[in-house]
């Protein structure tokens, strides 16, 4: 059985036409070391530059420091950027470096306008820009909209008087039961993790809402001064350059105006649910993916895209952590043809399914594809909230299956973000102790049913010295022991490593037109062992990957399904040690093994 998924993808960008009149068949063996001018497959004009992009998220506390404080910096991004060109990266994105508190180390801003005195300055900022532009990175940056920090100018005046300017800045209601002497309860029963997303503010006597902790505040997305404020902060890192955002918890913007309670969330037997410590789940009905926030997302697509720097051309991009529970629900964020909202929503259907389970993987990345139309996916594995790849692990296969899984991003088609350290299997390092936590907003409040998010948040492993070439000084965050063997300078040298199959792989999606521009076509579609599909696209060679998703050694021929063209393939990526399949008749692929080849 064929399965088909169609994609029209626009017009190839001028620079990938010539990136693909430059295409030369590869193999493992072949690969050369990425030569300097990898990750120029975009120009910096390219239309259309991240519709087959490469995005690396940076979580810059943590990716080099250059003073000696023990945490990353802009400096320390600027001399890793040719690093990330030998990767092949076309964007990296920042999680959040203004002004903060660090109750949530920069989702609470303190200031939109500058860049946290931890990280550097403005300056250092304008030279990460030309820098990366020197060499084709762009530059996307985290946009914070729901909610700031509590210690925000614009909170903190709001919080002064009932009837200060700012007070309609924020979500404040008037609480149920309240009386002289008692601050009754709060307005509905929003919440989570069994607290109240409601908190009581004894000057004014009134709650304000916080989706998130106490210490970020809701911004009133009702009010056009929220709005305005924000198209000015849009407008303000766009004319240093920046190549477009990444906003964050986009789903949470309003909240329904009636304010009415949650009910109860129920399973598919009716049960209510319950989480990891027993409280109630609410359903999320009247403060999730209202309809104004995509209004409001329209709207800044058009601004955004509308923004004129000529120093800085080509499109901007707007990525969307969307957070939807199903892919019908994701399309919706691309918004429709006469107001497009995102350019790539993230798709975590795929990357969080946390099981190497074939069929659930074959059924969500055709879902990625069909059920956005003529859209670009954007597939997501990991991130700075969630356990890294090695959560995927069996203890033994660990590099096998990381090397599985890059493949499935890789080359499944549409951009595809990266998260810092996958791609040389950095491992999930959590605090054992209490009192080690940093990440106050993930962990401390829920230890020890959560240990928070530290552990997928430890510092870059550049090479094998003590503090892994990330700090002279006392690293913010442990180096993880296993930084002695994973580690940059060690796979550098490796031909074998994660990192030269990372640098390989990206080399062929942005090489490859089949794997760049196609349409993915499942195939073997009863095998419950390996994932196969073929890439397709007119005018070039057809392309088939397969991934053994088991830790025995696995056979498939796929030749019936791709065709009478298929009696011979050549190799362009194979597992270590993995044998040369003369045709599709018979691929052998050993435990975790990967094979990409093309039909001649
Ligand atoms: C999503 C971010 O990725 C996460 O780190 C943060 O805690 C929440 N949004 C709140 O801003
Ligand atoms: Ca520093």
């Amino acid at each position: 059985m064929r399965k088909r998924v169609s994609l029209t993808r626009s017009a190839a960008t001028g620079t990938l036409v010539l990136a693909l009149c430059l295409f030369a068949t590869i193999s493992l063996a072949q690969v050369p070391k990425p030569a300097a001018n990898v990750g120029q497959g975009n120009s910096a004009s390219g239309r259309d530059w991240w519709k087959n992009a490469v995005i690396y998220e940076v979580y810059p506390r943590s990716f080099q420091d250059t003073n000696g404080d023990g945490i990353g910096d802009l400096n320390g991004i600027i001399s890793r950027l040719d690093y990330l060109q030998s990767l092949g990266v076309d964007a990296i994105w920042l999680t959040p470096i203004y002004p903060s508190p660090n109750y949530d180390f920069g989702y609470d801003v303190s200031d939109y306008l500058n860049v946290n005195p931890e990280y550097g300055t403005l300056a250092d900022f304008d030279r990460l820009m030309s820098e990366a532009n020197k060499r084709h990175i762009r530059v996307i940056m985290d946009m914070v909209m729901n909610h700031t920090s509590s210690e925000h100018p614009w909170f903190i005046a709001s919080r002064t008087s009932r009837d200060n300017p700012y007070r309609n800045w924020y979500v404040w209601r008037d609480g149920k039961g309240v009386t002289a002497t008692d601050k009754g309860r709060p307005p509905n029963n929003w919440g989570g993790f069994g607290r109240s997303a409601w908190e009581w503010d004894e000057k004014t006597r009134q709650y304000f809402y916080h989706r998130y902790s106490v210490q970020q505040p809701d911004l009133n997305w009702n009010n056009p001064a929220v709005k305005q404020a924000f198209k000015n902060i849009l407008g303000f890192w766009l004319k240093r350059g920046v190549a477009g955002y990444r906003f964050d918890a986009i789903g949470d913007l309003f909240e329904d105006p009636s304010f009415q309670d949650e009910a109860l969330a129920k399973d598919k037997d009716g049960k209510p649910i319950v989480d990891a410590r027993g409280n109630p789940v609410l359903e999320r009905t009247k403060r999730f993916d209202l309809p104004a926030s995509h209004a409001v997302m329209g709207e800044i697509h058009a601004y955004v895209h509308g923004f004129d720097n000529a120093a800085f051309p080509g499109s901007r991009l707007l990525i969307g952590e969307t957070l939807t529970r199903s892919v019908d629900e994701l399309a919706k964020w691309y918004g429709t043809p006469t107001q497009p909202e995102f350019d790539l929503p993230m798709n975590t259907q795929v990357g969080f399914i946390n099981k190497l389970d074939v069929s659930t993987f074959r059924k969500r990345l055709l879902d990625a594809e069909s059920a956005i139309g003529n859209h670009v996916p954007l597939l997501v594995f990991d991130n700075h909230d969630r356990p890294r790849l090695d959560r995927y692990g069996d203890g033994v296969h660990d590099v096998a299956i990381q090397r599985a899984l890059a493949t499935v991003l890789f080359a499944s088609g549409g951009a595809t973000l990266m998260y810092y350290g996958d791609e040389i299997g950095m491992k999930t390092t959590p605090p054992t102790r209490r009192e080690d936590v940093k990440d106050r907003m993930g962990g401390v409040a829920n230890w020890p049913a959560i240990r928070g998010r530290d552990g997928e948040r430890t510092p870059m492993q550049w090479d094998s010295s003590s503090n892994a070439g990330f700090t002279t000084g006392s690293p913010w965050l442990p180096v993880p022991p296993s930084a002695s063997e994973i580690n940059v300078k060690t796979e550098e040298h490796d031909p074998d490593s994660l990192l030269a199959w990372y640098r390989s792989l990206i080399k062929l999606k942005k090489s490859n037109p089949a794997l760049a521009l196609g349409s993915s076509v499942m195939l073997d579609t009863s095998n419950n062992n390996v994932l196969s599909w073929s890439r397709q696209t007119p005018g070039a060679q057809t392309v088939v990957v397969s991934v053994n998703f088991t830790s025995a050694p696995q056979t498939v021929n796929l030749r019936d399904e791709v065709g009478p063209r298929a009696g011979s393939v050549r190799t362009l990526l194979k597992s270590p040690g993995g044998s040369d399949p003369a045709s599709l008749d018979r691929i052998e692929l050993g435990p975790f093994g990967v094979f990409i080849g093309e039909i001649p």
